[in-house]
């Protein structure tokens, strides 16, 4: 049974440390799929992480756009973040009509994604699958996996 990249618990409070954690183990990868119930806490978690590179854009669900673009200061250069809500997609069809397929496939580019299951034929290997569940009112559980 392979094990996770990273298994972390945190809550609201510590949740930075948690960012800073999951950051160190990340970055390597431009595709993150965050993976959760509702309200486990995917768009909590890539706000702070958002917080934590520097992102100054309105960091929000993309619900109803679907896709926001962030941009923040990576080594010295622009780079980007798609944040990605794929919830209300059908299905693989659907998603590669709202664009969801050529965000993911720019390389040079950060896509973080929740609700990767409704697409989840898009990925391609290597990207990370970030498994967010709840483990008491305010305590969740991470497990993030290389896929
Ligand atoms: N440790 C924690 N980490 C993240 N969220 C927490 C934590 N503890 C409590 N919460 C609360 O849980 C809720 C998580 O909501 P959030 O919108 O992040 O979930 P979501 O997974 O994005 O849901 P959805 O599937 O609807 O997009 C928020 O109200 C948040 O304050
Ligand atoms: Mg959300």
């Amino acid at each position: 049974m392979p094990a996770p990249l990273l298994q972390i618990s945190y809550s609201l409070s510590t949740i930075e440390s948690a960012v800073h954690h999951f950051w160190e183990c990340a970055h390597q990868y431009n595709v993150l799929a965050f993976s959760g119930e509702l309200g486990a806490g995917k768009t909590t978690f890539i706000h702070a992480l958002c917080d934590y590179l520097g992102v100054e854009d309105a960091v929000s669900s993309p619900t109803f756009a679907l896709i926001n673009e962030y941009h923040f200061k990576q080594n010295g250069n622009e780079n980007i973040i798609y944040h990605m809500d794929w919830y209300r997609l059908r299905d693989t069809e659907e998603a590669i009509q709202a664009g969801m397929e050529d965000c993911i496939m720019q390389k040079d580019k950060y896509s973080f994604i929740e609700w990767p299951e409704k697409a989840s034929d898009l990925l391609r290997s290597p990207y990370l699958w970030i498994d967010i569940k709840t483990i008491g009112p305010d305590e969740r559980m991470m497990e993030v996996w290389v896929k």
